[in-house]
């Protein structure tokens, strides 16, 4: 079986959305990866189809429910699969290209997307403890919910599969693959508005490209993210 994410969401009419398109879509077309999504809609216990309530203590917004989505989980995800059960909040463990070559070197994942103020934290509980359930966030933004930040996680992995991503687009290249910000690109017209393109790259002295591409990676990272300048200095010596 190929890679394969399964997606339980409110929405399943918001995938694949963006990862039908380009890279991915076409890679979803020819198999190299699957995608499924579970309504958690389907999972609802009463005749109105309830999957949130308003929260104990009070306050404003709509809680999902535990038994709810734990049933969906349960149909669902097998815990010995070896696909990762992760739940996008903005609690959980940021996103990076470590966690995104990990989840690309496994069978796939199950994401569990939240809306509204978010799930009860008895069902997080339950699946941590006994189906290893991780919460993953993108970054330090709120968003209305966990479904563009599935597509985010999956765009990110999907383009690491074997096959998906072609020569001319070489992984090698991608920002924080060697730990630095990348180099700035140049395309045709050499003059544009008065900004020519940089003269090295026209040069066709190939070592020459490549040292002007480190420098300027080295300048930008410096520049803009003191944190990976930091890390990168330290393991260059
Ligand atoms: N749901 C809402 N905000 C989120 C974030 N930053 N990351 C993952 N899931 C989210």
């Amino acid at each position: 079986a190929p890679w394969t994410a399964t997606v339980l969401t409110l929405f399943p009419e918001m995938f694949p959305g963006p990862l039908g398109h380009s890279l991915g879509g076409k890679a979803l077309a020819d198999g190299l990866w699957a995608l499924g999504t579970v309504d958690i809609r389907a999972y609802a216990r009463d005749r109105h189809r309830t999957v949130d309530d308003t929260p104990y203590g009070g306050g404003a917004g709509m809680v999902m429910r535990p038994d709810v989505v734990s049933d969906a989980i349960a149909a669902h995800h097998a815990p010995d699969s070896g696909r990762r059960l992760l739940y996008l909040s903005p609690r959980g463990r940021r996103l990076g290209q470590p966690l995104v070559r990990e989840l690309a070197a496994g069978p796939g994942v199950t994401l569990v997307c939240g809306r509204y103020e978010g799930l009860d934290q008895r069902a997080i509980d339950a699946w941590s403890e006994r189906g290893g359930l991780e919460e993953v966030s993108i970054g330090d933004v709120v968003l209305s919910g966990g479904e563009p930040a599935a597509l985010v996680l999956l765009d990110a992995v999907v383009r690491l599969l074997p096959g998906v991503t072609g020569k001319t687009e070489s992984l090698d290249n991608d920002s924080f693959e060697d730990g630095l910000l990348e180099y700035p690109h140049y395309t045709r017209p050499r003059d544009w508005d008065g900004r020519p393109v940089p003269d090295v790259l026209i040069s066709g002295h190939h070592a020459r490209v490549a040292q002007w591409r480190r420098e300027q990676a080295e300048a930008i990272t410096r520049a803009r993210r003191p944190d990976l300048w930091a890390a990168y200095a330290e393991s260059e010596g």
